[in-house]
């Protein structure tokens, strides 16, 4: 026995005594599992490319984006529809990685206070989301969604979204150079609701 310790380095009793050793190869371990699970979704192409159809957010679709994130609507919506029989009889059909090569960061979440929103766009009408956004207890009574009134009264800010779109097309987003000098003009007049709007509709439209 005591031979066999000395011979034996990285003998069980000597790393589960250390907590340097114990935190250094737990670590090592979890980084590599990590990275095979993770780095080749970055060379799959069902991962990589954009789903058949999908389009890049418009100026105003963008600018509603940007509103969804800023009112933190993914700490109560998801935005991903798993393919279990029970989410896609609910939701529609599943979502697909392909579906959001456009968006970053993703909404994906994991958190459904409220219903998962990938496949909301077309669901309602314009008019339908306008109430809701407003006050939601006008359409459904028993909501526990906060009502964001404020968003009828705020103009988008047009100054900024071609400087964000050219930084979306750094990271892959094919934007052309029209699109990024018509931005302001796109937005011009618009409420943070219509844009808000906008984005809801475009939701998971690219795969029918
Ligand atoms: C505190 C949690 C909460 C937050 C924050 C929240 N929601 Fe909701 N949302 C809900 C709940 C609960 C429902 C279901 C009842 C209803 O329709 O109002 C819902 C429903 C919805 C629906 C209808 C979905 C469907 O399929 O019927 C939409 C669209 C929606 N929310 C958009 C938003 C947007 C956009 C924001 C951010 C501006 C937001 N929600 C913020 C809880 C939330």
């Amino acid at each position: 026995m005591a031979a066999h310790n000395k011979i034996d380095t990285l003998s069980h009793e000597r790393i589960e005594t250390s907590n340097t050793l114990m935190i250094v190869l737990i670590v090592l371990v979890v980084a590599i599992g990590g990275l095979v699970e993770i780095v080749p979704l970055f060379f799959q192409r069902s991962t990589t490319e954009a789903a058949p159809g999908l389009k890049p957010y418009t100026a105003l679709q963008l600018a509603g984006r940007d509103v969804y994130l800023r009112e933190g609507c993914y700490n109560c919506h998801s935005q991903m529809i798993r393919p279990f029989r029970a989410e896609t009889l609910r939701y529609g059909p599943y979502s697909q990685a392909g579906e959001f090569v456009y968006d970053h960061p993703f909404q994906w979440g994991s958190k459904r206070t409220g219903p998962d929103l990938h496949r909301v766009g077309g669901r309602y009408s314009d008019e339908w989301h306008r109430v809701h956004l407003i006050n939601p207890r006008d359409v459904v009574p028993e909501s526990n969604m906060p009502a964001y009134p404020w968003l009828e009264k705020n103009k988008v800010d047009g100054s900024v979204m071609s400087a964000h779109m050219k930084a979306l097309r750094t990271v892959g987003v094919p934007y052309a150079d029209s699109d990024l000098a018509g931005a302001a003009e796109a937005v011009k007049d618009k409420t943070e609701l219509e844009a808000l709007i906008a984005y809801l509709q475009v939701l998971g439209t690219a795969v029918k």
